[in-house]
């Protein structure tokens, strides 16, 4: 059962230089227990569809042009600000990036956990204290009855983001929404983290989002990956498909700019050939079709509708053109003398 469905939300920005068109009709749903990777590169909409489904977006400059997000029966959308407020911190837990600006710099960690489970929980007294300590420990923060009546710049960078993931955690969310969460971080802490949100999820069965343009991370972390790019799904579905038999030019792109670990010879990397649309001004079709060396025309003329591929339930793609054949007649005429 869908825990989170996402039905055509569009999200504008009026600016100076004209409306910026952020997410385009974006429609899809997270499974209860899931955990869904959501990647792309920087500008693709991904922050932006998070902070209007949770009524965070800046409005001016920003406008819900049109949609609904439905969460357990209910259309977070059509929600008051108050009804929203307690739902966020509670049922949806938030992590983003830059802890230094998300925890209030002039209160200590206890209080700011305090705070949220006072909240979205009965917890009063020793229950409320033991609830703060036991948080602390569960991300691996050493020494929490100590650490809770310090303040943030007392914590690492590591430690600050261990801290917003107690927060994000902190009510037993049934939604964790995890927003380059990790991308500050090192990579021993970061993958340290991402051993913690397993745990969660083994521990807790939280649905997870998690937006990264790593897709290093979504290997590791995701069930379903979903490729964004335009403000648009170019393609989605269980990691192991679409990471062995990609059918987005896109993805095809991010997949063989990764890094090979592991591989003896250093591999070239492929890279991505032109920048990121201007969204003020996007391109009539495939918002990919620029900057892909097999768009057709139709793919420069046409938004191509998500659609399935292949005979792996749950794997869709947008895109007007068949990238298997693509990518195996141009092997056949590399290996022709
Ligand atoms: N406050 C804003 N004003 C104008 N445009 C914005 C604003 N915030 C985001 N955008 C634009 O919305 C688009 C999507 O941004 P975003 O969702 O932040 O991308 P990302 O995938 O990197 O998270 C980008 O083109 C970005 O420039
Ligand atoms: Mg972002």
């Amino acid at each position: 059962m869908a825990l989170l469905e996402i039905k055509n939300l569009t999200v504008e920005f009026d600016t100076p230089g004209g409306v910026v068109h952020a997410v385009n009709d974006l429609n899809y749903s997270v499974e209860a227990g899931e955990t869904l990777g959501v990647v792309g590169e920087s500008g693709s909409g991904k922050s932006v569809h998070i902070l209007a489904l949770l009524g965070l977006l800046p409005c001016p400059p920003g406008r819900i042009v049109s949609g609904e997000a439905w969460f357990d029966g209910r259309n977070l959308m059509a929600l008051s600000d108050r009804d929203l407020r307690s739902i966020r911190g509670g049922e949806i837990g938030m992590v983003f990036q830059d802890p230094m600006s998300s925890l209030n710099p002039v209160l200590t960690v206890g209080r700011q956990l305090k705070e949220v489970l006072t909240r979205h929980t009965n917890l009063t007294g020793r229950a409320l204290k033991a609830r703060m300590v036991e948080l602390l420990d569960i991300v691996g923060i050493p020494h929490p009855e100590a650490r809770l009546s310090q303040y943030p710049h007392e914590f690492s960078g590591g430690m600050r983001q261990r801290v917003m993931i107690a927060i994000g955690m902190a009510c037993n969310p049934r939604l964790l929404i995890a927003d380059e969460a990790t991308t500050a971080l090192d990579v021993t802490v970061q993958a340290q983290i991402l051993d913690l949100v397993r745990q969660l999820k083994h521990d807790f069965g939280t649905t997870v989002i998690w937006i990264t343009h790593d897709m290093g991370v979504v290997a590791e972390l995701a069930d379903t990956i979903q490729v964004m790019y335009g403000g648009r799904i170019m393609e989605r579905g269980p990691v192991r498909p679409v990471f062995h038999d990609p059918r987005s030019a896109y993805t095809w792109g991010l997949l063989n700019s990764l890094p090979d670990e592991g591989a003896r010879t250093q591999r070239r990397l492929y890279q991505i050939p032109g920048s990121p649309p201007d969204m003020s001004n996007p391109p009539p079709g495939d918002p990919f079709a620029p900057r892909n060396p097999f768009a057709t025309e139709r793919c420069h003329r046409e938004v191509p509708p998500l659609r399935d591929v292949g005979n792996m339930p749950g794997h869709k793609v947008a895109a007007w053109y068949d990238l298997p054949a693509l990518l195996a007649a141009q092997s056949e005429k590399e290996q022709t003398p």
